[in-house]
């Protein structure tokens, strides 16, 4: 008998411990009984304390009833809900109940007394509500032997999937409409009727899938059609599995840990896993580029990616947005639509669907001819395709705005004569970045790659920056020689077609590379990957054409591999990149073709002493510019890893153009791990400490880079030179240029204050005209200075780096 309350006191005591969320909470709700809005206390607890269910308070006197985390109160901006009885329908703060009815039906009524939504069951038997461990709310039937599940809410899922919870053929999450508003919103993810699992954009007037990418064929996208069990799941250790083949694992796979793959309002799933502080933390995401969502922006809007600021949206011209607070409203128009004849250009700017005509192969008139004939027709896009051809798509809606660097195409939008004066540049007259990401905080790319389980877009880039790594072996030396550029491609610059050669990217014969080099006479340069040589291609162009060492290509290179990648990086452009024209993969052999660059390697003109302080200033510039350019807006992936001197070209103006990356991959395709990156290395001189730590690859390693190539602009003293002086070994890696050039400072700053210590690391080969050039070169050297910080963390990024120098600029003009 004792022995009998000892115990039970102990399972008192016990149980109080383990639930010190709410030790008076049980788990279950028996028929009869019901949870009552009104008492706090009304919620169920799983055993485990990690769930809870009850009335969730979502707005002044509005409430659903609710699955969240225990450990996240409702007030807390971390807490999640994952899953809701009535999303759509809240009830009244006071009087509203949950009721588990003797005949088995589960009821939440509102205070009016108004059934908001039932579970739609019956039992003949007793019944019993229970909240289990997993976050699963189960209705059984009660019989002596066995129990029988009526209704669950794993069955019924809305936004979220909690870890071993299943997504079948007749379920799909549904985004809720806001960060702040539950109610059901556009974006779905569901298992279609070919057995894929897809992103769809759905409202009343539209609908399309968004993912995977709906030009990809579900083959190409790497998923399966013939399972029709259709069935995904995510389990405790963070792999996600699906009956169409598509599978990922998240960046902290193996853990178990809390974790939730929720389809959130901006279209995107992520899955989002619990830490020891409460926060949540993005484990994965689908898409990387928010703006690929469908109606992300609304009608008549632009959609922006960057990855450090987010998604931007803008109304278009003549647009003005609807609602400040809500972009998916769009923009409205402020003129009255009539049969205009004026069209607005943007570069790199696409609608993506609702084509109402498409002209493959055709001329930019026809295009703009066809879309005059519609007086409906809103915009035509004149895109350049494969087999160097341009298709034409008429639209007569504009959704899906979106600009990117790497669309090649054009989009004119029809505007009336009065508005389409306006500079397409200068179109953002409403604007808002979205911060969404910034609630939780995201896990870096740097564990995403480490994990080596990413999707196939990241992997791609991830795989190209380490195979960018690779690069000591590659110096394309493109030299010498003064023509004049050909007429055709002055004539391609004033139809503004800058971004994209007239003659397109394309793939060249081997034979006829062979003729535009004479048989690879004129070589100009030669570097571990391959020769460079001289010629002049059919259409008369001056080019620089790398034919890659035999050897290099691996026997297992799939063909139509490598033609993607040469697309990919042949359609980044930007004018301080030095541009591709093509390539030629035919059997051993592999080559691409540049544009020849008429004034050689910064490295030559350093030495010969050409370049006057304003020119210098330019060339940091530009190779700032297009540094951010490849780090933060293609996608953080794109490193250089091997900015010097020898890898930036001046063409005939010097505006500096980086070459030579992006081919090394070409060396070794397996070498997708980290650990070869660490191996790889750049060129002595230039490298940041974290090669030598083994420390984390990120962009700052270019920002490196960047400041001692600046530093020896600015000092006409090589790294590498200095390097050789010192007799310090491995520590003096960087030769003594760096600390050198901050002692300098140091000393004259203390010192005496008004001398410039600049003047003391300048060198003085270079004529200037000191007094008006000082504050430039003053500038060069402390962003310099900045650039090449021990801790890459204290370094600027590029932008930043852009940013200080054309505030200079600004200044002084
Ligand atoms: C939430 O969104 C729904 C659907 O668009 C809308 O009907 C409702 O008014 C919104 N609620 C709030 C509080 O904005
Ligand atoms: C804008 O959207 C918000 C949220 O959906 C809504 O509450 C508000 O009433 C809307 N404003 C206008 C002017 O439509
Ligand atoms: C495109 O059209 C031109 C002229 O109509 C034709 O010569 C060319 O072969 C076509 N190209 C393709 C790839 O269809
Ligand atoms: C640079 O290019 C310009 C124009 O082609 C030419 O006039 C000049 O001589 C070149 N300079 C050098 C050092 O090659």
């Amino acid at each position: 008998m004792i022995d009998m309350t000892v115990s039970s006191i102990l399972l008192l005591l016990l149980s109080s411990l383990s639930f010190p969320y709410s030790s008076s909470s049980s788990s279950t709700l028996d028929s009869g009984f019901s949870l009552s809005v009104d008492k706090p206390e009304d919620v169920l607890v799983s055993p485990d304390g990690t769930f809870s269910a009850g009335f969730y308070v979502i707005g002044e006197n509005a409430c659903v009833f609710a699955i969240w985390f225990t450990r996240l109160p409702q007030s807390s901006p971390n807490s999640a809900v994952v899953w809701t009885a009535n999303r759509n329908q809240p009830v009244n703060g006071k009087r509203s109940t949950l009721s588990l009815l003797r005949t088995g039906n589960l009821v939440l009524s509102d205070a009016a007394q108004r059934n908001v939504w039932s579970s739609e069951t019956t039992s003949s038997w007793p019944t019993r509500l229970t909240l289990n461990d997993n976050g699963n709310l189960v209705l059984s039937e009660i019989h002596s032997e066995e129990t029988i599940i009526l209704w669950q809410s794993f069955d019924f899922p809305t936004d979220t999937l909690l870890g071993g919870q299943q997504l079948k053929k007749h379920t799909q999450l549904v985004s809720a409409r806001s960060n702040t508003n539950i109610s059901s919103g556009f974006y779905k993810l569901f298992f279609d009727t070919d057995n894929v699992l897809r992103l769809l954009y759905d409202t009343a007037d539209i609908s399309s899938v968004y993912w995977p990418p709906p030009y990809l064929t579900s083959f190409e996208a790497g998923r399966s059609t013939y399972n029709s069990s259709r069935i995904a799941v995510l389990d405790s250790f963070g792999s996600f599995i699906s009956t169409d083949q598509f599978k990922f694992t998240t960046s902290d796979h193996g853990a178990f840990m809390q974790r939730r793959l929720k389809i959130d309002p901006d279209g995107n799933i992520r899955v989002y896993s619990l830490q020891q502080n409460n926060q949540w933390y993005v484990s994965w995401q689908a898409i990387p580029d928010s703006c690929i969502v469908h109606g992300i922006c609304g009608v008549n809007s632009i959609c922006k990616y960057n990855p450090r600021k987010g998604r931007t949206c803008s109304c278009l011209p003549g647009y003005r947005v609807k609602n400040h607070s809500d972009w998916s409203y769009g923009c409205e128009s402020k003129f009255q639509h009539t049969c205009d004849s004026n069209f607005l250009k943007f570069p790199h700017v696409e609608f993506y669907g609702n084509d109402y005509v498409y002209v493959k192969n055709t001329s930019y008139k026809n295009c703009r001819d066809l879309c005059l004939q519609d007086c409906e027709c809103k915009v035509f896009q004149f895109t350049f395709e494969e087999n160097s051809v341009f298709t034409c798509y008429i639209k007569r809606i504009l959704i899906n705005g979106r600009h990117s660097p790497t669309f090649l195409g054009t989009s004119y939008i029809r505007l009336p004569q009065n508005k389409s004066n306006s500079n397409s540049n200068s179109f953002f007259e409403e604007e808002e970045s979205d911060h969404d990401n910034g609630q939780v905080c995201f896990v870096k790319l740097e564990r995403a790659y480490a994990s080596g389980h990413v999707n196939s877009f990241v992997k791609f880039f991830l795989w190209f920056s380490i195979a960018v790594g690779a690069l000591e072996v590659l110096c394309i030396c493109l030299i010498w020689c003064s023509l004049d550029r050909t007429k055709q491609n002055s004539k391609a610059n004033q139809q503004g077609y800058n971004f994209l050669s007239p003659f397109g990217f394309r793939k060249f014969t081997y034979s006829e590379l062979k003729t535009a080099t004479k048989g690879f006479k004129e070589e100009i340069g030669r570097g571990a990957g391959g020769i460079v040589y001289k010629g002049v291609l059919s259409d008369r162009r001056v080019a620089a054409i790398k034919k890659l060492n035999d050897t290099n290509v691996g026997a297992k290179q799939e063909e139509a591999e490598f033609r993607a990648e040469m697309t990919i990086i042949g359609r980044l452009n930007h004018m301080n990149l030095i541009e591709m024209w093509g390539y030629c993969a035919e059997g051993k052999h592999r080559l691409l073709v540049y544009e020849f660059m008429e004034n050689g390697s910064l490295a030559q003109n350093l030495k010969s002493n050409t370049l006057d302080w304003t020119k210098r200033y330019n060339i940091a510039l530009g190779t700032a510019r297009v540094l951010a350019y490849l780090h933060e807006e293609c996608l953080e992936w794109i490193l250089h890893c091997d900015i010097k001197p020898q890898n930036i070209l001046l063409d005939s103006k010097y505006q500096p153009k980086v070459a030579d990356f992006g081919l090394s991959k070409l060396l070794n395709r397996s070498d997708q791990n980290t650990q070869s990156f660490s191996m790889i290395r750049g060129t002595r001189g230039y490298m940041a400490p974290e090669w030598i730590f083994n420390l984390p690859i990120t962009s700052k390693v270019d920002v490196y880079s960047y400041g001692i190539v600046v530093l020896e602009m600015i000092t006409g003293r090589s790294p590498m030179a200095m390097a050789s002086l010192s007799e310090e070994g491995e520590e003096a890696m960087n030769g003594r240029l760096v600390p050198w050039a901050r002692e300098k400072r140091k000393k004259t700053t203390s010192d005496r204050k008004g001398s410039s210590w600049v003047a003391q690391i300048m060198d003085p080969a270079i004529a200037s005209n000191f007094e008006i050039e000082m504050r430039k070169i003053e500038t060069l050297a402390s962003v310099a200075l900045k650039c090449v910080e021990d801790d890459k963390d204290e370094r600027p990024t590029m932008s930043q780096v852009v940013e200080m120098l054309r505030s200079h600029e600004e200044e002084a003009s």
